[in-house]
C-alpha cells in the first residue's frame, strides 16, 4: 500500500524541541502553534540522551507527554529517530565509533553527528533506539510520519578510520565482483606504482604526499554516500516492521555546496521526499537558488509533491555574517517553495533557543516573543497556507530538462583538473538563471532518465558520463530532440578514464565537433566573441566536424575558433557551448535554443515577477512572485480566482501583484 502523509492541506510547522524548555512553556507552545495554523511539527530529533539515559534503559515519559499534548491540540507529529546525535555514554563505551578525518585526527563527541557511519556499535545502538521508538509509537494517533535521522552526512559525510577502510573494501569487492584485477584496471593503478596485490592494501584516500588516484577518490565518494544510505535503509526497515503503514522521510540537503550524497540513489527509499534549504547571505538573488533547489527536489521525488522540512524564518547562525530577511521575504521564500511543488513548509525551529550552539539561529517564535515581525509573518504565512489547501497534490509541468549527476559533480571537482575554477553548481546555475528569468519550467534528470516528456535537454556540466547516459542523451537528439551541452562534458567515463580521440569525448559525434586542446582562462581573463559578448573561465580549440559555428572568438589565442556550435543530428539538433559566455550572451543564446525547440515560458510576465505553474486535475495554479520594488500586472485566464485573497479576478482585467507580494491564481482548465 502507498504510504502517504495524512495531514490535511499544506503541512505547516517546524522542528519542535520541547526538551530544551521547562514543561510550563509547552502549553504556550501549542497555543501559539494553533494561533499560527501549525498542523505538523518534527519532534525528538536530538533527544537521544534524554530518551536513553544509559544503554538499554529508556525514559519515554517526556515524549509521551509531548505527543499527547500535540494530539490534544490537533497537531500532528513527524516523529524522528534521534540517531543523529548519540549520547556521551555511547562514545565512552565505544570510542572506536568516533570518526576520523582525512588527516587522521579522531574527532571528539560534544556536538552532533560525530560518529563513524560504518561503526557496528553505532549501527546497533541506532537500530535499537529506532526499534524501541517505532514499536512504542507505531499506533500513536499523533504520529503521521517517521523522520529518520537528520540530514545524513551533514557533518560526517566521510570517515577515514580503519573500520571505514574495511567497509570500503567490502563495498569495493562487491562492486568489482571480487576481482582485484578489475579494480586495478578501473583505477588505472599501473600509474605511479599504485597496483594492488591484496584487497587489504586498499585504504581510504587519506592525506598523502601527492595527488591521490582519481578513481580511488570517486569510488570513495560513492562508497561514503552508499554507507550512509545503508543506515537510512536499516532504520527504515526497523520502522516499517513496527509500523507498516506510516510513511517515512529523511531531510535532504539540496542546497548550495552540499555534495556528499547521491540523492538519485536515496530518493526511491523514501515515502515522502523532504528537503532542507537555507539561503546564502551573500547571494543577492537567493530566490533563484530556492527555485533551482525546489525543481531539483521535485525531480528527485519523481514529480510528486515534497516537503520543505527546514528553512529559516530569518537569519541562520552558521555563515560568517548572517543576514536577516527583508520585508516580505519570509512569505515569498515559503510560497516559492510551494510553487516548486512543496506540499509542506517547515522551519528550523519552532522556538528560538536560549542555550546551545544554535542560540543565534532564527525561529518561528523569536527570542523577542510574539511582539515581533517574524511572529507576525509566521502567523500570516499560516493563514496563507490555509488558503492554498487545494493546491496540495498538484504537479509541475516542464518541457526542459537539465541533466544533474552527482558522479559528474564529484569527478569534475577532483584535484588536478585543467582548471580548479570550474565548479559544477556554478555552471548549472549559470544556465538555470536565464530560464528562471524567462519563466521557463525546468525539471532535473539523471543522464539515463526517460527524456520523452521533454523538447529540450541541457547538460551544462556533465564531465563524467557512462555509455548508457551518453546513448540516452544522444539518442534523444537523433530522434528529434534538442540537446545543448556545456564545455568539458563527456570528457571521462564512469571510471574517470578520458574518452580518447578528442574532446568532448562522449558527445563529439553528436555535436559534430572535435577539440584537440583545452585553453582554460586564468581568473580575471576574458576573450571576446563574434556576437559582441565576452567569455571567461574556459575555451578550447574546437574544430568543426559537421557542425556550424554560431559564435567564434575574436580575441586571444583562439581567435577565429568556434565558441558555440550548432549541429543537425539525426532528426534533432545539438548545441555545444564550449566556453562560459557572459550572462547576457548566454541568456540570448539559451533563448534562441529554447525558441528553436519550441519551448514556451509558463507565462510572460514583467521582469521582476517569477511565474510558476502547478497543475491539478481540474485547474492550474499559477504562482506569481513579485521580487521587485514596483507593482506589476499579469494577464490571467478568464474565470481565475486569486486564492490568497479568495477573490475572483475581474473578467479580462490583468491581475495586480504588488511590489514584494505573491499571488496564487487558480485558472480553470
Ligand atoms: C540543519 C539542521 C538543523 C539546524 C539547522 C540550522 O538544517 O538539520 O538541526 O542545525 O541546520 O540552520
Amino acid at each position: 500500500m502507498s504510504r502517504t502523509l495524512k495531514v490535511p492541506g499544506i503541512a505547516y510547522g517546524g522542528d519542535y524541541n520541547p526538551e530544551q524548555w521547562p514543561e510550563e512553556v509547552w502549553a504556550e507552545d501549542v497555543r501559539l502553534m494553533r494561533e499560527a495554523g501549525v498542523n505538523m511539527v518534527s519532534v525528538n530529533i536530538f533527544a537521544w540522551a534524554l530518551l536513553e539515559p544509559s544503554e538499554g534503559t529508556y525514559d519515554f515519559s517526556r515524549l509521551d507527554r509531548v505527543l499527547a499534548l500535540l494530539h490534544e491540540n490537533g497537531i500532528a507529529a513527524d516523529l524522528a529517530t534521534p540517531t543523529a546525535a548519540p549520547p556521551a555514554w555511547f562514545f565512552r563505551a565505544h570510542p572506536e565509533a568516533l570518526p576520523v578525518d582525512k588527516d587522521g585526527r579522531t574527532l571528539s563527541y560534544g556536538s552532533r553527528q560525530t560518529f563513524c557511519p560504518s561503526s557496528p556499535a553505532y549501527r546497533e545502538a541506532a537500530l535499537r533506539i529506532a526499534r524501541v521508538l517505532g514499536e512504542r509509537y507505531a499506533d500513536h494517533p499523533a504520529v503521521v510520519m517517521w523522520h529518520v535521522h537528520n540530514e545524513y552526512g551533514c557533518h560526517n559525510g566521510e570517515c577515514y578510520c580503519d573500520t571505514s577502510a574495511a567497509a570500503f573494501r567490502v563495498w569495493l569487492r562487491k562492486k568489482y565482483d571480487n576481482d582485484l584485477a578489475a579494480l586495478n584496471d578501473a583505477w588505472g593503478t599501473t600509474f605511479w606504482s599504485q597496483w594492488y596485490y591484496d584487497w587489504d592494501e586498499i585504504i581510504p584516500p587519506r592525506v598523502t604526499g601527492a595527488v591521490p588516484n582519481p578513481t580511488h577518490q570517486l569510488d570513495w565518494r560513492r562508497f561514503c554516500s552508499d554507507e550512509l544510505l545503508s543506515l537510512l535503509k536499516a532504520e527504515r526497515e526497523v520502522l516499517l516492521e513496527a509500523a507498516p503503514d506510516t510513511p517515512a522521510t529523511t531531510n535532504f540537503m539540496v542546497m548550495y555546496n552540499f555534495d556528499k550524497l547521491d540523492y538519485w540513489r536515496w530518493a526511491p527509499e523514501l515515502d515522502v521526499v523532504s528537503n532542507d534549504h537555507y539561503l546564502q547571505s551573500t547571494d543577492p538573488e537567493s530566490e533563484i537558488d530556492i527555485a533551482l533547489s525546489g525543481d531539483l527536489v521535485r525531480s528527485l521525488a519523481g514529480g510528486a509533491p515534497w516537503l520543505l522540512m527546514e528553512h529559516s524564518t530569518g537569519a541562520v547562525n552558521w555563515q560568517p555574517v548572517n543576514r536577516a530577511k527583508t520585508a516580505g521575504e519570509l512569505r515569498r521564500n515559503a510560497l516559492a517553495h510551494v510553487a516548486r511543488g512543496a506540499d509542506g513548509i517547515a522551519y528550523f525551529q519552532w522556538r528560538a533557543a536560549k542555550a546551545g550552539a544554535e542560540q543565534w539561529h532564527s525561529a518561528m517564535l523569536p527570542h523577542a516573543g510574539t511582539e515581533s515581525q517574524i511572529w507576525r509573518d509566521v502567523v500570516q504565512l499560516g493563514a496563507d497556507l490555509g488558503q492554498l489547501a487545494e493546491v496540495r497534490g498538484s504537479r509541475g509541468v516542464a518541457e526542459v530538462a537539465i541533466v544533474w549527476d552527482w558522479n559528474a559533480w564529484w569527478a569534475l571537482e577532483l584535484p588536478s583538473q585543467p582548471s580548479a575554477e570550474v565548479r559544477f553548481q556554478d555552471l548549472i546555475r549559470a544556465w538555470y538563471e536565464p530560464l528562471w528569468r524567462s519563466g521557463v519550467a525546468v525539471d532535473f534528470v539523471r543522464p539515463d532518465a526517460d527524456l520523452s516528456p521533454y523538447k529540450l535537454v541541457m547538460a551544462p556540466s556533465l564531465y563524467l558520463v557512462d555509455d548508457t547516459g551518453k546513448a540516452n542523451l544522444t539518442d534523444f537528439a537523433s530522434s528529434g530532440g534538442v540537446l545543448a551541452v556545456g564545455f568539458h562534458s563527456g570528457a571521462v567515463d564512469e571510471n574517470c578514464h578520458i574518452r580518447l580521440g578528442g574532446y568532448p569525448g562522449a558527445f563529439r559525434e553528436a555535436l559534430g565537433v572535435r577539440t584537440d586542446e583545452l585553453f582554460p582562462l586564468l581568473p580575471g581573463d576574458s576573450v571576446e566573441l563574434s556576437d559582441g559578448g565576452t567569455a571567461t573561465l574556459w575555451s578550447e580549440r574546437v574544430a568543426l566536424a559537421g557542425a556550424e559555428a554560431v559564435t567564434s572568438y575574436t580575441t586571444g589565442p583562439l581567435t577565429g575558433v568556434p565558441a558555440v556550435t550548432r549541429n543537425s543530428y539525426g532528426s534533432g539538433t545539438t548545441w555545444y557551448v564550449a566556453t562560459r559566455p557572459d550572462p547576457t550572451t548566454l541568456a540570448s543564446l539559451l533563448s534562441r535554443i529554447r525558441e528553436e525547440a519550441g519551448v514556451k515560458p509558463v507565462r510572460t510576465t514583467p521582469e521582476t515577477v517569477e511565474a510558476v505553474l502547478r497543475r491539478g486535475p481540474d485547474a492550474d495554479y499559477l504562482f506569481l512572485i513579485n521580487h521587485g520594488d514596483e507593482d506589476a500586472e499579469v494577464k490571467v485566464a478568464p474565470g481565475a480566482v486569486e486564492l490568497l485573497t479568495g477573490k475572483p479576478v475581474e473578467g479580462g482585467a490583468p491581475l495586480k501583484v504588488a511590489a514584494g507580494d505573491v499571488a496564487v491564481v487558480r485558472e480553470p482548465r
